[in-house]
């Protein structure tokens, strides 16, 4: 394991490390473990982090054999406390970029700060239309016709900050939540990996430490 750093120096050129933090089922983890695993993304996973104990992202970190850890939301008395432990968990792993990959917790500004801007989120919508824990349910609800996906830099708000790339998809008449939600989840897993992708080899821009934006590769 590297010291914790932060963001390296960009004179060094090897994969790009990440850590994916999730909440959930992780299918969009596995999606990425997998790219990897087949040669198809050439990026390090350093560690994947959780904010709760027992869930399927977890699992499937461990059966990859990933660094796993769990930093719990509801062992700590605040949020600040709670963020400032996963803020020095996740440095500790000195990732170039942090994904959160359905982690279902706002960070504080310091955190995004601590890793250079570089906080990487997926939602389950066409942002800024349904930000929030309910993209995929609220446009349904709401009649669209189309929704999607949006990879983009978050900022400490919900499901705000800059947009690299996103994914139409089509509601049909007798979509449910589920059935759209999974339609979303295939288009979400390729344009995620297709951003990481494209970052690593320095086709995105990332936000530099200098507060701009770089485009050499990790
Ligand atoms: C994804 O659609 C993500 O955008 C949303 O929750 C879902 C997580 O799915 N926030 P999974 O845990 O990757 O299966």
């Amino acid at each position: 394991m590297k010291a914790a750093e932060g963001p390296r120096d960009l004179a060094y050129r090897g994969p790009m490390r990440i850590v994916v933090l999730v909440s959930g089922t992780g299918s969009n983890l596995q999606a990425v473990i997998d790219a990897v695993t087949h040669g198809e993304l050439d990026v390090e996973i350093a560690a994947v982090g959780a904010d709760r104990e027992g869930t399927y992202g977890v699992e499937r970190s461990e059966d990859a054999g990933l660094e796993t850890f769990v930093v719990n939301f509801n062992s700590f008395p605040t949020r600040a406390e709670w963020d400032a432990a996963l803020t020095e968990r996740v440095a500790s792993y000195a990732p170039d970029v942090v994904v959160s990959s359905g982690f279902m917790r706002i960070v504080s500004a310091d955190f995004i700060e601590r890793f250079g801007g570089r906080y990487l989120n997926t939602h389950p919508a066409l942002l800024p239309a349904f930000p929030g824990a309910h993209g995929v349910r609220d446009a349904l609800a709401y009649g669209v016709k189309v929704t999607g996906c949006t990879v983009h830099w978050a900022d400490a708000g919900v499901d705000t900050g800059p947009i690299i790339a996103q994914e139409a998809v089509v509601v049909e008449a007798d979509d449910t939540e589920e059935s759209l939600h999974e339609r979303i989840k295939v288009a979400e897993r390729k344009l995620l990996i297709d951003v990481l992708r494209r970052l690593a080899v320095g086709e995105i821009a990332a936000p530099s430490s200098d507060g701009g934006m770089r485009t050499s590769a990790f």
